[in-house]
């Protein structure tokens, strides 16, 4: 068995990027929420413990904590922000409340001669978002970084403690990734244990742990897109398939080829596939919704319905639903590990679940990113052009078809894409965007086409660049290119006269619109 390093979760937006640049330096880790830990032989399987940041004040006596004393453990440690103070408060040291939050780089001037800073410079940029600062130290810990404005940056009792003031694991802290690999590999002396195999050994653990059948009746949710193939062919490689039914639904939110590409891929691995045609369900019981959050749940539940009459249909009693849910998805959809995370969307695999549901929901991928799946997918050999497709997101064009959602605004929003699509890809520019799509806005102006007046609705191009969705930039493609494709869109789409370009990074906005 694997020994993992264990990330407990205090609620930090940034606690996912923790636990990705830990695989990405070749170590397996878990996040769990505080109440994890029970007891200090809750520890046993695990070779590191670090302690995430968090929304909360230490001073607050609703503030998460732990139930086992940070004294007793042995484990090496690392704080991170909320962690750091967590430690400090509960090991006699004196947190107090500044009036200025500091959010943001700060340049930190570290201690020679410590492991943790081993080759990074003395002087360096790091990212910090805290409200409290430590201003006594605990007994027997050090100074080992200290900001310019003379806050505590980071301490060490010289055991097995480190504790850092500021996020080592976002991008901003520019030598945030050396940080955590001298506290693995020089401080905890770890070797790496996280390959691509491991990717596949590790849903294979999930399935034996979560199916206790031997021959499990098994519905595997396809929706088109590269995470819930690859969980197809992960099933089909760990499962037998006899009782594995793939099942996707046309829900009419689909891109122009989606249903007949993926007939495709299907055939070639061969699978058997059930298409379910549920195009008139679901945009009858989405006309006149124009709240993204009713449309996702709308979504949601209508696929559990569609599931649940496929099920009746074949007769069986006990079911398991296996869906490709991300880490991503459920960050952002509720709080999965007991953090306080905000919510900011229902996705449609997670929010929108009833709670009646007939059957039990298996989602191997739920901790993995969307690049390890990409991984998992090339470990699989499956084909390299499909694996880089762009995301699609679960509801489909339902959230880019902004207001009302109809037949005709969504076959107007389809061919829209395929346009654009097509056009990125026989430019060479499809790869240069992480995701790229279109919106449809009901925002009709005036336009003049030949001699004519013209009063139509708006698209909008959405091209980002991201690793993980978390976080994305706008994808910088050339004014001419885009005037190029809106040329093209305005003359082959009546039903919109005017297509703008979306410039905005996430945050402040999100990827998609809705
Ligand atoms: P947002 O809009 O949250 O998108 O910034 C982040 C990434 O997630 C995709 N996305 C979804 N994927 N179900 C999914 O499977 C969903 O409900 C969903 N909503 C957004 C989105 O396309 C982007 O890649």
């Amino acid at each position: 068995m694997i020994k993992s390093i264990l990330i407990i979760d205090f609620g930090s937006q940034y606690t996912h990027l923790i636990g990705r640049k830990i695989r990405e330096l070749g170590l397996f880790c878990e996040i769990k929420p505080s109440k994890y830990l029970d007891s200090l032989s809750d520890l046993d399987n695990h070779q590191a413990l670090i302690l995430s940041g968090g929304p909360d004040s230490v001073l607050s006596k609703k503030s998460p904590s732990l139930k086992v004393d940070i004294s007793q453990i042995t484990l090496p440690i690392l704080g991170i922000c909320y962690g750091f103070q967590y430690i400090a408060h509960k090991l006699g040291g004196k947190i107090v409340k500044k009036d200025n939050r500091e959010y943001g780089n700060t340049t930190i001037e570290t201690s020679a001669f410590n492991i943790l800073f081993n080759k990074t410079p003395r002087s360096q940029t790091v990212w910090m978002s805290h409200g409290d600062s430590l201003n006594k130290l605990p007994k027997n810990f050090k100074i080992i970084a200290k900001t310019k404005n003379n806050i505590i940056a980071a301490i060490t009792n010289n055991k097995n403690i480190y504790a850092l003031q500021f996020h080592p694991e976002v991008t901003h802290s520019e030598n945030g990734k050396n940080i955590l690999s001298n506290f693995l590999f020089k401080f905890c002396k770890l070797k790496k244990n996280w390959t691509d195999t491991n990717l596949n050994n590790n849903v294979k653990k999930y399935l034996d742990f979560s199916i206790e059948e031997k021959n499990p009746n098994i519905i595997c949710a396809v929706s088109g897109g590269v995470d819930s193939t690859v969980l197809a062919f992960a099933l089909s490689k760990h499962l037998n398939t006899k009782n594995i039914h793939f099942v996707f639904v046309n829900n009419g939110l689909l891109r122009k080829y989606d249903e007949a590409n993926i007939q495709k891929i299907f055939k070639s691995l061969k699978l058997k596939l059930k298409v379910i045609d549920a195009q008139n369900i679901f945009v009858k019981k989405l006309k006149n919704i124009k709240d993204p959050e009713k449309k996702r749940k709308i979504i949601g539940s209508l696929f559990i319905d569609v599931f649940n009459n496929y099920l009746k249909s074949l007769k069986k009693k006990s079911f398991y639903l296996a869906q490709g849910t991300l880490y991503t998805d459920i960050i952002e959809s509720t709080s999965y590990h007991g953090g306080k995370s905000a919510t900011i969307k229902s996705h449609h695999n997670v929010g929108g679940l009833p709670k009646d549901i007939n059957f039990k929901i298996i989602e191997p991928f739920k901790e993995l990113f969307k690049d390890e799946v990409r991984k998992l997918g090339l470990y699989f050999k499956l084909n390299k052009d499909f694996i880089s497709r762009h995301p699609f997101p679960g509801p489909g064009l339902g959230i880019r078809c902004i207001g009302n959602i109809t037949k005709e605004r969504l076959e107007t929003l389809r061919e829209i894409d395929e346009i654009f699509i097509k056009y990125l890809r026989a430019h060479n520019l499809y790869d240069l965007s992480w995701q790229a799509f279109a919106v449809l806005l009901p925002v009709r102006s005036v336009g003049v086409m030949g001699d004519a007046r013209t009063y139509e609705e708006t698209c909008v191009l959405r091209c980002i660049n991201s690793i993980d969705g978390m976080t994305a930039n706008v994808t910088n493609f050339p004014i001419e290119t885009l005037s190029e494709v809106a040329t093209l869109i305005i003359n082959k789409v009546p039903k919109v006269n005017k297509v703008l370009y979306d410039v905005t990074s996430k945050p402040p906005s999100t990827i998609e619109w809705e």
